[in-house]
């Protein structure tokens, strides 16, 4: 890979040890990948921030690279492990909000936003289309890529953390145009009524284009929570983290519908259903907020809780970036939310919170929280939001 004088003396040591280790990461990627260059990026996502996924040796790292680290462009945070304020009442011990917060002190150390959400889209980390980002999180940068048309490779968290030290990524992957051409035609017939759907869409999508670029078609609208979900899940349980609608996405327009087809009819999304969904009629969990709530959704829950409250043996979260909550404190939802027994989870999530062993059986929204909560050993059941309030008053899964 070529590097101009000023991205020698980095790697030589010239701007100290963050940066030296930052572009030895970034020369690596970029000979791997045949890349022939860097290129400046406006912002960085940095996923790995839960102390129950780094460990010791993760803050060891961190807190090496804090020495004399500092980014250069404006960078935000995954969910970490835990609410930094609220941890107490979501149950996390002593000793891991202890780590926790040395891992966050740590990235505050470096300059970092510790916005501690999956959605920065949403809170001002909002690139623009066709602009160069490093971003890691797997429904981000699917939103980053497909949603905003921006262009981003699906970063680990080093390689996000070693671009926001730089300003710069390896130019190879996503952030090629040649690269971003749709490979396969997906025609949905199938009607989508409510946001779970768009999750066993993505479901759907993902099993069927693999590793393929999917352009969409049969889909005339849908909103930014639905895309936020629909995100989520086709990275997930796929693999690429780009995806075209026809005439609901930026750079469709580009593009003809490719010829390699297939389609997805309802038969295809009840298929979905019963795949994401356990056995389970108890629900000690429900969980909204996978991807991180919007403010919308949140006064949906507000609504939908008002004058109800949840049964006695359920756990209910809201899971969201503090900036949503704080405009929820605003509007009183939050006050609604508590009063029903609910609790707000700003700044993690079900997927990287230390939750396995606690509860038995999981209902949410999200396609890609069932995925994650099954790895937590939990039974998962994904239905709309009008059904997982009904299970958190209950109790049940009806
Ligand atoms: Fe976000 Fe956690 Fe889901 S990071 S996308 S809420 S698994």
């Amino acid at each position: 890979m070529h590097l101009t004088k000023e991205e020698e003396r980095m790697l030589s040591g010239g701007e100290g040890y963050a940066v030296k280790k930052s572009m030895e990461i970034l020369v690596a990627l970029g000979d791997i990948y045949g890349a022939e260059r860097l290129i400046k990026v406006g912002s960085v996502q940095v996923a790995g921030v839960s102390y129950h996924n780094l460990g010791d040796a993760g803050l060891e790292f961190l807190n090496e690279l804090a020495k004399d680290g500092k980014v250069k462009v404006l960078t935000t945070l995954n969910p970490a492990g835990m609410d930094l304020e609220n941890w107490r009442d979501l149950g996390i011990s002593e000793e891991f909000a202890e780590k926790q917060n040395l891992v966050i002190d740590a990235f505050k150390k470096m300059g970092i936003v510790t916005s501690c959400t999956c959605t920065p889209y949403l809170i001002g980390n909002l690139p623009r289309y066709g602009e160069h980002v490093a971003w890691s999180e797997s429904s981000a940068v699917t939103f980053a890529n497909s949603v905003i048309g921006a262009k981003t490779n699906r970063e680990g968290g080093p390689s996000a953390l070693a671009a926001a030290f730089v300003g710069k990524t390896p130019c190879y992957g996503l952030h090629l145009d040649e690269n971003r051409v749709p490979d396969v035609h997906v025609h949905v017939t199938a009607g989508l009524k409510k946001l779970s759907d768009w999750g066993a869409l993505g479901y759907c999508i993902g099993k069927k284009a693999e590793n393929k670029i999917p352009y969409i078609t049969g889909i005339a609208e849908a909103e930014v929570d639905e895309l936020k979900s629909f995100c989520a899940s086709v990275v997930t349980y796929g693999a690429k983290p780009l995806f075209y609608i026809r005439d609901v996405t930026p750079g469709s327009e580009k593009h003809q519908p490719p010829k390699d087809k297939v389609t997805i009819d309802s038969k295809d999304v009840e298929e979905a259903y019963r795949n994401i969904n356990d056995e389970a009629v108890d629900i000690d969990f429900v969980c909204i907020g996978c991807p991180h709530c919007s403010i919308k959704e949140i006064a949906e829950i507000a609504r939908l809780l008002t004058n109800r409250k949840i049964a006695p043996n359920t756990e209910f979260w809201v899971a969201t970036s503090r900036t949503a909550k704080q405009l929820a404190d605003m509007r009183g939802y939050t006050a609604i939310i508590e009063k029903a027994g609910g609790k707000f989870a700003c700044d993690t999530c079900m997927a990287v919170a230390p939750l396995k062993g606690r509860f038995k059986a999981i209902a949410t929204t999200s396609a890609k929280g069932c995925y994650y909560s099954r790895q937590n050993k939990m039974l998962t059941k994904m239905g709309s939001l009008e059904e997982c309030i009904a299970a958190a008053v209950s109790g049940k899964w009806s």
